[in-house]
């Protein structure tokens, strides 16, 4: 634990340029909250203190912060006065509290671990009593901007609706990660003036503040500016999800995963793919899905949450699976449903089959046992079991409850065992 940081995340505010009923930082990426990501981020920091504050119609964040098992302290913010006010009410946790601050907003899920590391340590070597994230942007719109002396010293930074004509031309923004010693901090939050145009209080302030009282305020610029995403508007999100995705099919990849196509494959946080195994483009796979060596998956294949596809088997295109097992060596390679299924080993899924899982008011899980043979084309209405090495003919549909038993085969509607028809052999005269 390092007994001398105190991290503060900053999630009270409403998003209003979200323009969404969702509270901002409950917002998905790669289809997790983005506060998830921030949450892991501090964790991996061992904080002496870690602090949320939200703002006062709050609950749904407070319930998803105490579902991740985190020692996140939650602070409320009754009124939502900006960011130097959001940090003023820590101070009754951090009273006592003698080391450094690292400051952290909410909408900013895309910083990685070693960056924030790097500047809380830039923060000691240095001494100084303030140290922002900085970073230079092609398109920094939106952002609040650095302004430097002619030395290059810090003077403040201008948030970019208050910002002249020349100063919105400049590229070095605030990212809104910041690190400061504890005490220097409150003493320039208290000096904080409201900003007379928005009517908040800027926690951005405090540079100036330090500035005009001498102190050291240092600096430490992003390598890769696209950390630097703030999620404000739908837009930023759409371009967090990108870099986001990019990660995460990188780590694939990097696992021996074949990717051919990341611009048209989606991912989940948490989805976990094996090596050996090919995805083809234009799938999407969403949360809770786990892959085995040496599948094929896809084109055109939708995976949804709670899916598990063992080794060695096919998901091709137009399949959409849902809550389902898929055991090793088994096949679904032309369009086709299958929710709720627990599918066996070996098991050819035929082209166009679909477990009817919903009668309209609850849901239902069909079996299908080893070895068994779907013909195209064959409707499952469950809850329904296919036997082991049973099969159904092109077109059947198996009625609920009328479970096949083992290496029958049924066919038609409703699906019924195939009688075997044996020709009378005329009667043969000597
Ligand atoms: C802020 C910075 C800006 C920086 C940008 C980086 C300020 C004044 N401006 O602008 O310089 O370039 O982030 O992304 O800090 N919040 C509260 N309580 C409030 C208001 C906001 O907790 O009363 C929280 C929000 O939930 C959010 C964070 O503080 O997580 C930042 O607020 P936001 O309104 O997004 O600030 P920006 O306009 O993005
Ligand atoms: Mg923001």
């Amino acid at each position: 634990m390092d007994k001398n940081l105190a991290v503060i995340i900053l999630a009270a505010g409403r998003g209003e340029r979200m323009k969404s009923e969702l509270p901002k930082v409950l917002n998905t990426i790669a289809g997790r909250p983005m506060l998830g990501y921030v949450l892991d981020l501090v964790k991996s920091l061992k904080p002496k203190f870690e602090i949320c504050v939200l703002g006062d119609k709050s609950e749904t964040v407070r319930d998803y912060i105490k579902k991740q098992k985190s020692k996140v302290k939650i602070v409320i913010q009754k009124r939502l006065l900006g960011t130097a006010d959001a940090v003023k009410q820590t101070n009754p946790i951090l009273k006592n509290f003698k080391g450094i601050v690292l400051v952290l907003y909410a909408d900013n899920p895309l910083l990685k671990p070693q960056t924030v590391k790097k500047l809380i340590l830039h923060h000691k070597q240095t001494h100084a009593e303030a140290m922002l994230l900085v970073a230079t942007l092609d398109k920094p719109k939106g952002l609040g901007r650095v302004i430097r002396d002619s030395s290059y010293n810090i003077l403040r930074i201008v948030e970019e609706i208050q910002t002249n004509e020349h100063e919105k031309e400049i590229k070095e923004v605030n990212t809104g990660v910041s690190c400061y010693n504890k005490k220097s901090l409150f003493w320039a939050l208290n000096r904080v003036k409201l900003n007379p145009r928005k009517k908040e209080y800027y926690l951005t302030d405090v540079i100036e503040i330090g500035c005009k009282n001498k102190a050291l305020i240092e600096s430490l610029r992003l390598k890769d500016p696209r950390e630097a995403i703030g999620i404000n508007t739908q837009g930023d999100l759409s371009q967090a999800e990108k870099v986001i995705q990019q990660r995460l099919l990188q780590a694939l990849m990097e696992k021996g995963v074949r990717i051919l196509d990341p611009d048209s494959t989606w991912v989940c946080w948490d989805t976990k793919i094996k090596s050996g195994t090919i995805v083809f483009p234009f799938t999407v796979i969403e949360t809770n899905v786990k892959i085995g060596k040496d599948c094929r998956i896809g084109p055109f294949c939708h995976l949804r949450d709670g899916v598990e596809v063992q080794d060695n088997s096919k998901i091709g295109n137009f399949v959409e699976v849902v809550r389902s097992k898929i055991s090793k060596h088994s096949t679904a390679k032309h369009f086709c449903y299958l929710g709720d299924a627990r599918i066996g080993k070996g098991v050819n899924i035929g082209a166009g089959t679909v477990t009817a899982n919903y009668d309209g008011k609850k849901k239902a899980v069909t079996i299908i046992k080893d070895k068994a043979f779907i013909g195209s084309d064959t409707t499952l209405v469950a809850p329904v079991k296919i036997g082991r090495a049973a099969k159904t003919g092109a077109g059947s549909v198996v009625t609920k409850n009328k479970n096949v038993p083992p290496n029958i085969t049924v066919v038609g509607v409703p699906a019924k065992p195939l009688k075997r028809v044996f020709k009378k052999r005329p009667f043969k005269s000597v």
